[in-house]
């Protein structure tokens, strides 16, 4: 395991799940761990900064108080995000805004607001937790799908404009990961039991994917 001891990440989205899982990775390394998120996580050994990444004056106040602790970032996790269960016909235009405001402007305003600290760190770096589903299409997911085709453009700039400052991006998009994250989406299926072996029939592995499979390749 690579040691991460004296460097500083900030895990997007971190109380839970495959954010909980990347930052869990980091912290076991000796990195310095920030969860910023909405809710803090349960694990008491993580450091947490209530931040609704949607919001431009939280994450402002997120990056000066690394800077006021740290001052610079080695990591930085864009893993916080959304996803709402509506066919394109039925969705509104402010659940198309919240899941573009999550997904999308979140990244973009992480990244916009972490260039100085990460600049001021030797060999830094982004990822960016976009999906499968930027390339390909899941029912109802229409904004969803929308927002990780974002996150990955957004990715290729990044890396071509941070490049030169010695911050490299790169984003991770996973396949079905076992989280309550997809519940919402199966619900919509009567036959749990069918779904469920639909799903791992996908697999090549022959078994879903874990919180922990992201938290190894971040
Ligand atoms: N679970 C999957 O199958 C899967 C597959 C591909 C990609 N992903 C992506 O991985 C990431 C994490 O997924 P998960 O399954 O752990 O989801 P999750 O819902 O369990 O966790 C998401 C976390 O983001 C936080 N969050 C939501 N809105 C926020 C905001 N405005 N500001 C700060 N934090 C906010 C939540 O509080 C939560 O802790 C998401 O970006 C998701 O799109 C998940």
């Amino acid at each position: 395991m690579t040691d991460f001891s004296g460097k500083v990440a900030i895990v997007t989205g971190g109380s839970q799940n495959i954010g909980l899982a990347i930052a869990r990775k980091f912290s076991d390394a000796g990195a310095r761990v920030i969860v910023a998120d909405l809710y803090p996580p349960d694990e008491e050994d993580l450091e947490f900064i209530k931040t609704d990444i949607s919001d431009e004056e939280d994450v402002r106040v997120l990056m000066e108080t690394i800077r006021d602790d740290f001052g610079h970032l080695d990591v930085l996790i864009n893993n916080a995000g959304i996803c709402l269960e509506v066919p394109i016909h039925k969705m509104s235009v402010a659940q198309w805004d919240k899941t573009m405001n999550v997904n999308a402007k979140g990244v973009f305003l992480m990244t916009k607001h972490a260039f100085d600290l990460l600049k001021a760190a030797e060999n830094s770096a982004i990822v960016n937790i976009s999906s499968i589903e930027a390339l390909g299409a899941n029912p109802t997911h229409a904004a969803y799908a929308a927002s990780k085709g974002a996150v990955s453009s957004f990715t290729h700039n990044t890396a071509l404009e941070y490049g030169p400052y010695g911050i490299r991006c790169n984003a991770i998009a996973p396949g079905w990961i076992n989280t309550p994250f997809n519940e919402a989406f199966l619900d919509q299926y009567p036959d749990r039991a069918k779904v469920d072996a639909e799903i791992k029939a996908l697999h090549p592995v022959g078994r879903l994917g874990q919180p922990e499979d992201i938290g190894d390749v971040a």
